[in-house]
């Protein structure tokens, strides 16, 4: 498969290395055709193959994608059902398409929630893809933020506890270590679909120095050429770190 690499940036202007989304509007896009939540769900997965091969041809390394919270629990049963019933039929049809993009996948989130047979299929997508080169995707999966904050703390609080650190010794990167993206650069760019723009908890340690990027379209037809028109934004972006840039 050709890899065609992003256009030329303008002034030396790289990246971005870690392109996280928040995959929103999938419910609006079915309400909008009279069909049931369910099918914007379906179609939303089809976006996510199209993202994937897309983001691989233009060379992002990292991809990480926000698929279920831990605040979507709160959602109609049948809903959830149908959530967790289309994560089943990903993980166990996708590998050879994750495959065929050189995609390694790995799932970021809290497993202790998700149904037995889900948890072995996540491990085994895992062990099948690991091998895989071309684009690392991250799938969050009961993910929340402050979950994940609160467990690194716990963490780090045992530790201290059980004499095993100071804590005067804990600082970002010993932090960062317990987080549940621990070996992951942070995103550079966070893009958010459907004209909603708000975070919903997600990443927001990570996203400290992330650009933001808010698109009106919905997921279910969001394509590579919706990626590469953030992107396109994100160059523009003059990103100064508190600094007073050039
Ligand atoms: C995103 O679409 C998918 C999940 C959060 C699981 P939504 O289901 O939130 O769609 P809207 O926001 O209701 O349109
Ligand atoms: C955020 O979308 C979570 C995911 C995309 C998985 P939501 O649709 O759940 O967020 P809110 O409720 O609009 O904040
Ligand atoms: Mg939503």
């Amino acid at each position: 498969m050709s890899s065609a690499p992003l256009p030329a940036s303008p002034e030396g202007v790289s990246g971005p290395q870690h392109v996280a989304i928040i995959m929103d509007g999938n419910g609006r896009w079915a309400k909008a055709r009279g069909l049931p939540r369910v099918a914007g769900h379906r179609r939303g997965a089809d976006a996510v193959r199209r993202v994937i091969r897309g983001a691989g041809e233009l060379g992002i390394p990292v991809l990480t994608l926000f698929a279920f919270s831990t605040e979507n629990w709160t959602r109609p049963a049948d809903e959830v059902s149908d959530l967790m019933g289309l994560l089943r039929h990903y993980l166990r049809n996708e590998l050879e398409e994750l495959g065929r993009n050189g995609a390694r996948l790995r799932v970021i989130g809290d497993r202790g929630r998700l149904a037995r047979d889900i948890v072995s299929d996540i491990a085994d997508a895992e062990r099948r893809t690991h091998a895989n080169t071309r684009i690392d995707v991250n799938v969050c999966i009961n993910y929340g933020s402050r979950d994940e904050i609160i467990q690194a703390c716990r963490s780090l609080a045992g530790k201290v506890a059980a004499g095993q650190l100071s804590a005067d010794r804990i600082d970002e990167t010993l932090f960062e270590r317990e987080l549940l993206t621990a070996g992951l650069p942070d995103p550079d760019l966070l893009i958010r679909t459907s004209g909603e723009q708000r975070i919903s908890n997600f990443l927001l340690w990570q996203c400290a120095y992330a650009e933001l990027v808010f698109v009106d379209t919905l997921w279910p037809d969001f394509g590579k050429e919706h990626l590469e028109l953030a992107i396109a934004e994100f160059r523009r972006r003059e990103r100064r770190y508190g600094g007073v840039g050039s």
